[in-house]
């Protein structure tokens, strides 16, 4: 009998599988998907609040994996990276991530992480980097991202966005949340971001 689990990383890879991408289609056949699980304690976050307009919001291809995201969110292992001493209690309160895979998410991985990442509506992600290669494609459109030294894009569900290894990069949400799914690979797959666009992390 599948876990709810199972059928997250089930969801997540089929979605990934869907991907009309080069970049994704790599990083999907090079993952071992046949991965152990890990026991998390179930945690809620302010940010939880929003995953039924998320899952409202979604696409078609990204409804199942959103939908069984929102039915099960008080079984997953949430988790935040910053605290509000970074940026402020406002941020806090609507943000937050689940690792589905990775070193410290549902399944056991250490050379990838995979995960999606909730930010509220008019929300600041500031400019920040980290040693990972970074592949992220939002589930919701309306956010406007931004990498280097570019100006800000509003971005659609499912497009692709790389981030390479320290390569700064922010976001913008606006009148709906955002819901995107992340993938790591290449460093420290917990570390925490360093925040700022100048110097190298
Ligand atoms: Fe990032």
């Amino acid at each position: 009998m599948p876990t709810i689990f199972d059928e997250l990383l089930e969801r997540f890879h089929a979605y990934l599988a869907g991907v009309d991408h080069d970049l994704v289609a790599n990083e999907v056949a090079r993952i071992g998907w046949d991965m152990p699980a890990r026991s998390l304690e179930p945690r809620a976050l302010g940010c939880l609040g929003y995953v039924d307009s998320i899952a409202a919001l979604a696409p078609a291809d990204a409804k199942p994996l959103t939908r069984l995201v929102a039915d099960h969110r008080g079984e997953l292992g949430w988790g935040q990276t910053y605290s509000a001493a970074d940026f402020g209690q406002g941020f806090i309160d609507n943000y937050g991530w689940l690792e589905v895979f990775g070193t410290r998410g549902h399944f056991v991985n250490d050379a990838v992480a995979g995960g999606l990442l909730i930010l509220g509506p008019n929300i600041v992600y500031p400019d920040h980097h980290h040693i990972a290669e970074e592949i992220y494609i939002p589930l919701t459109g309306g956010t406007e991202w931004r990498m280097g030294e570019g100006d800000f894009h509003i971005r659609d569900a499912g497009e692709v966005i790389h981030h390479a290894s320290n390569v700064s990069h922010a976001m913008r949400t606006g009148k709906e949340p955002l819901m995107a799914l992340y993938l790591w690979r290449g460093g420290p797959l917990a570390q925490k971001s360093t925040i700022g666009s100048e110097g190298r992390g």
